[in-house]
């Protein structure tokens, strides 16, 4: 890696944020210097960045004077309003938000499976969503050996997905119920301790929810597979954090689990967690905090023809966002 970069994180209060400072560390990437910001409500407040406390400023249009690389996490409204005057000021933004994600203009990157495509960025390259990002971990070494047509999927998805507030109001929710005190809630629209939603994002014409819409069309722009299909129900779990993915996946050829197995096992990034007989099968428990995203419960699906089923979970908060966007900003 060549000079020490000026870097700035917009969300830097935010799950992501926090999370991008510990794998700006922990990867030893050269910087320079590092601006957070963040809305005007978290004024006053420092973040500690290996050992230095640095002030949360509020975002501003002439925020990113001198900056190399902004990370944006705060949301997508936030991304399309700001990321243009980081852009005018110089910097290369890694959006993680879906402002960008289907402009033709804005490479949609996984560094392990299109990471050239970065060099076709003029100025912003979007992380992708962070449930397609964990399956296409598993997904791309497959399609590569057997060629996918279609996915059937269920996701498991981690409150941290959602952000900070939801990691806190499944927190209180557990406490009073231990507590024999009714739960409230503010961010989901029904309990989410002890039971399940079928509800990620916001729900479309079609009765998909948008967020069911992204393992399609970016997955369609990451593997440069403009026919791939995919069928998806997103789930939201009461897991702190690291997404899970139930997958069908069919294939145009025929397909073999020896080398299924194979093409898993040494694909960067992925790890093969596939021993049943020992209860070893990958669990968002154990991913949570970890780079690699693991796979396991591998089978030949015996309902859909050239077809595979698998489990893959995956830390979304690393390379379904932080992980993700560094890595991206290495290739730059
Ligand atoms: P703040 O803490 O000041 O509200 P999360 O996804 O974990 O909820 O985090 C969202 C991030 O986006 C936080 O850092 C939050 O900052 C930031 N944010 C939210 N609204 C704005 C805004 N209007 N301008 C700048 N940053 C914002």
């Amino acid at each position: 890696m060549s000079r020490p970069l000026h870097l700035a994180i917009v969300g830097a209060t935010g799950a992501v944020g926090i999370e991008l400072m510990h794998v700006l560390t922990r990867r030893g990437f050269p910087v320079s210097r590092l601006t957070l910001l963040a809305s005007a409500r978290s004024v006053g407040k420092t973040l500690d960045f290996q050992g230095e406390q640095i002030p949360v400023r509020e975002l501003r249009e002439d925020s990113f004077t001198g900056v190399d690389v902004a990370f944006f996490s705060a949301g997508a409204s936030i991304s399309k309003k700001f990321a243009p005057f980081a852009v005018q000021a110089g910097a290369v933004v890694v959006d993680n938000s879906s402002a960008f994600r289907m402009d033709e203009n804005v490479p949609l990157v996984i560094p392990e499976i299109n990471g050239d495509d970065v060099k076709l960025n003029r100025g912003i390259i979007a992380n992708p969503n962070c449930t397609t990002a964990v399956t296409l971990m598993g997904l791309w070494p497959l399609h590569r050996a057997f060629g996918v047509n279609r996915v059937i999927a269920a996701s498991y998805q981690a409150v941290s997905g959602t952000g900070a507030q939801a990691i806190q109001e499944l927190r209180l929710q557990i406490e009073a119920l231990a507590a024999g005190r009714e739960p409230s809630w503010t961010v989901y629209p029904h309990q989410i301790a002890f039971n399940v939603l079928p509800h990620v994002d916001s729900f479309l014409d079609t009765g998909y929810t948008k967020e069911e819409m992204k393992m399609q069309n970016e997955g369609r722009r990451i593997m440069h597979h403009p026919g791939f299909l995919a069928s998806v129900t997103c789930v939201r779990v009461p897991v702190y954090r690291a997404h899970s993915v139930a997958v069908n996946a069919q294939f145009d050829r025929p397909v073999s689990l020896d080398r299924a197995r194979e093409v898993l096992s040494t694909f960067p990034g992925l790890r093969l967690v596939d021993n049943p007989a020992k209860n070893e099968y990958p669990l968002p428990l154990r991913v949570a905090g970890k780079d690699d995203c693991e796979i396991g419960r591998l089978r030949i699906d015996c309902a859909l023809e050239n077809a595979i089923a698998f489990w893959i979970s995956g830390d979304q908060l690393l390379k379904g966002a932080a992980l993700n966007a560094v890595q991206i900003a290495e290739l730059i």
